[in-house]
């Protein structure tokens, strides 16, 4: 990796969550200067460049639209080809990302990925760079979201997970205890918890209506309590299952503290070798796209013109999708 430059939009802040409109007019703006600065960064051209990565989906169309049109304009204008990138692919492969001045490991496969964003919650084993197959997934939320949504019930601002991360450093974790949920095999589920909270919540408040303000460090660490041992529960069932020892994390979620502590001690107990991304590669990136790109060039998986974005892709590679 040469350079990676994240332009975040905070305009989302003051509305509690994403506007698709405000998201996509914001990457509108950005993308220029980002991709301009990015190239001075890494002291290169764009004729230096031999291929263009861009998010083909899943995410919100709008935001989409702009990376591919963008994208397309670039390869057009320059004769480079383009190359079509998954975004939750982009997360696991972010683990291969090397940087000029610092050896990186890279898991072993296959490995297992628990990949946790804001709008996926997954198993996956990756069995090479570009194979992989999802053995778990969320039945309803994402674990983000399980964050995001308690967040805002305690009139936290958007996005919650990282505040709760923050203001649980100070809390007690074993205070309070809210549902959890029992789902076959390696799936999972977020939103009985999410109820379970709001129910609480609302009880305690009939009762006090400063109980959040009073308690908000205790509830912000028992909360992700929860939710780390929901998340860690099936991750160490699928690692005994599958009898895999390379285990990662990614996506926003992985940033979370109490979840990396956990992995991290699980890992210890178990003999796994555990990956924890770098904070700045957690959250949504270019270098992931970049170097499931450059995978996926090497296979010589060039796109065509007429790629067009796709806001839902069940399938890891996408493949089936194409119009
Ligand atoms: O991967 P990401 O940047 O975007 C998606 O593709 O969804 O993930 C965003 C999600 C949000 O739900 C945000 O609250 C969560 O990641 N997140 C965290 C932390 N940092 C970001 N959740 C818990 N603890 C954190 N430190
Ligand atoms: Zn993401």
């Amino acid at each position: 990796m040469l350079s990676n430059v994240i332009a975040s939009q905070a305009v989302h802040m003051q509305y509690g969550g994403v506007i698709p409109e405000l998201a996509s007019r914001a990457h509108q703006q950005n993308i220029v200067p980002v991709v301009d600065t990015a190239l001075k960064n890494a002291g290169l051209t764009i004729d230096d460049v031999d291929a263009i990565a861009f998010t083909r989906g899943p995410g919100l169309l709008g935001s989409l639209l702009v990376g591919v049109s963008f994208a397309k304009g670039l390869s057009v204008a320059k004769h480079i080809p383009l190359v079509e990138v998954n975004h939750l692919q982009g997360h696991i492969l972010s683990h291969f990302i090397d940087l000029p001045d610092e050896e990186r490991p890279h898991p072993d496969f296959p490995f297992l990925c628990l990949l946790v964003s804001g709008g996926h919650t997954q198993i996956v084993r990756v069995t090479a760079p570009l194979e992989m197959e999802i053995v778990g997934t969320t039945i309803d939320d994402a674990a983000g979201e399980a964050f995001d949504k308690c967040a805002k019930v305690m009139g936290l601002p958007y996005p919650g997970g990282p505040v709760i991360d923050r203001l649980a450093a100070q809390g007690d974790a074993d205070r309070f205890h809210f549902a959890k949920p029992s789902v076959q095999g390696f799936d999972y589920s977020f939103s009985g918890l999410k109820t379970s909270f709001l129910y609480f919540l609302r009880d305690r408040v009939a009762e006090d209506p400063d109980f959040i303000e009073k308690n908000k460090a205790d509830l912000c660490a028992s909360l992700q309590r929860t939710i780390v041992e929901i998340l860690l529960n099936k991750l160490v069932k699928a690692a005994r299952e599958y009898k895999i020892k390379d285990i990662a994390i990614a996506g926003g979620v992985s940033a979370n503290s109490g979840l990396r502590n956990a992995i991290q001690a699980e890992g210890e107990k178990r003999h796994w070798r555990t990956f924890l991304p770098p904070l700045k590669f957690t959250t949504d990136n270019a270098a992931m796209i970049a170097v499931t790109g450059y995978f996926r060039y090497l296979r010589g998986e060039v796109s065509p013109l007429d790629v067009t974005p796709e806001a839902r892709i069940e399938n890891m590679l996408g493949e089936e999708h194409r119009a």
